[in-house]
């Protein structure tokens, strides 16, 4: 019996995350797998009606889940960075959550906007440092609002984090047992400090893994060869920045955000699963957003807690749906079904 904390939060999270739900109960019904969920109010209307962003008390509890399946953060009356630093980024930070894992996987029957590309061309992962470099809020002004103004925001690696995210991935491709390469992507013609030490522990923990290929490129020509030849790829190692820039582009190859799904994982700790996309906040209560990613993050929820069946079965359905070219458009209010009828079709598929 698992114990899943479910945050829809903001914007289109609750309507994709009811989908996601829906979905995931009915492959758990085939599989016999068994949840409690425990739901969460949290997010902008929150905070704008109490101040609240995450209080201590609801992080205590989300310590001791088994798993954390988040809907989107970000709403358009709170300030930039309340939310998302206050929430989400304190998940990950505080759950130390130091791997965010994205597949990039364009399945049969989505269209990619590269050319002469395919499914076989387009299946790789990137590992997403998700604990440190620039996002770790360190930093401040100096005579802030004069014409003297300092701003600094400081990119810190330690070796345990870098070190801890680098051996995740080597053991990740092995584990994928698919073209058996891992490729360092970082920017150590110029970063010569912070991604030194990358290079130098990729090279060291490397000797652990004599199997596994070893590949380097720079983050800019790493752009260029995901739209060229994403075909390369297997496994990407990043910083949590980079990861964050590559993973958009890496969404829009598999077929747009629609599609993306991530995990902010723990490996000896709570993980929180998420689609990529934000709170679209055009979108929301017009049941017209596409909850394929969600559904995918639940997906690699259950993958991740150990129920592969009851995750393969979700895949089988959602390509299943895909390729029988059910859904027009990956974008939302052009796929041709609602949101919830797209969770109801899926659900049917896992039924049959
Ligand atoms: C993501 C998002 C977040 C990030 C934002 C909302 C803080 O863009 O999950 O990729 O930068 O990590
Ligand atoms: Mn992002």
């Amino acid at each position: 019996m698992y114990n899943i904390a479910v945050l829809p939060c903001d914007g289109v999270g609750p309507e994709v995350i009811r989908e996601g739900l829906k979905v995931m109960e009915a492959a758990a019904k085939v599989c016999d797998v068994k949840y409690n969920l425990i739901h969460y109010d949290l997010g902008g209307e929150k905070y704008l009606a109490t101040g609240e962003v995450l209080p201590d008390s609801v992080l205590e509890e989300l310590k001791k889940v088994d798993a954390i399946y988040l809907g989107a953060v970000g709403h358009p009356e709170v300030k930039p960075g309340i939310l998302e630093r206050g929430l989400l980024l304190r998940l990950r930070f505080e759950l130390d959550q130091y791997i965010n894992l994205r597949p990039i996987k364009l399945y049969p029957g989505v269209e990619t906007p590269l050319k002469d590309k395919g499914p076989e061309d387009i299946d790789f992962v990137v590992v997403r440092e998700n604990t440190e470099g620039l996002y770790c809020g360190a930093g401040g002004f100096l005579r802030k609002g004069s014409s003297y103004e300092v701003a600094i925001q400081e990119m810190i690696y330690t070796r345990q984090g870098t070190e801890r995210c680098i051996r995740y991935a080597f053991e990740l491709t092995q584990k994928r047992g698919k073209k058996n390469t891992l490729t360092l992507c970082d920017k150590s013609n110029v970063l010569t400090y912070g991604h030194d030490l990358w290079q130098r522990i990729f090279a060291e923990a490397g000797k652990d893994y004599p199997d596994v290929k070893r590949n380097h490129v720079y983050v800019d020509a790493c752009c260029m060869w995901m739209v060229k030849n994403p075909e390369w790829f297997d496994v990407i190692v990043t910083c949590n920045m980079f990861g964050d820039i590559i993973t958009d582009l890496g969404a829009m190859i598999q077929g747009g955000l629609g599609i993306a799904a991530g995990g902010n994982i723990n490996p000896e700790g709570v993980s929180m699963f998420e689609p990529i996309h934000g709170s679209a906040p055009k979108y929301t209560g017009r049941n017209e957003i596409n909850p394929i990613a969600a559904i995918s993050a639940g997906q690699m929820m259950l993958e991740h807690l150990g129920e592969d069946k009851a995750a393969d079965l979700i895949e089988q359905a959602i390509i299943k749906l895909l390729s029988e070219g059910h859904i027009k458009d990956m974008a939302a209010g052009k796929m041709g079904l609602s949101t919830s009828e797209t969770g109801d079709l899926l659900v049917k598929f896992i039924e049959e």
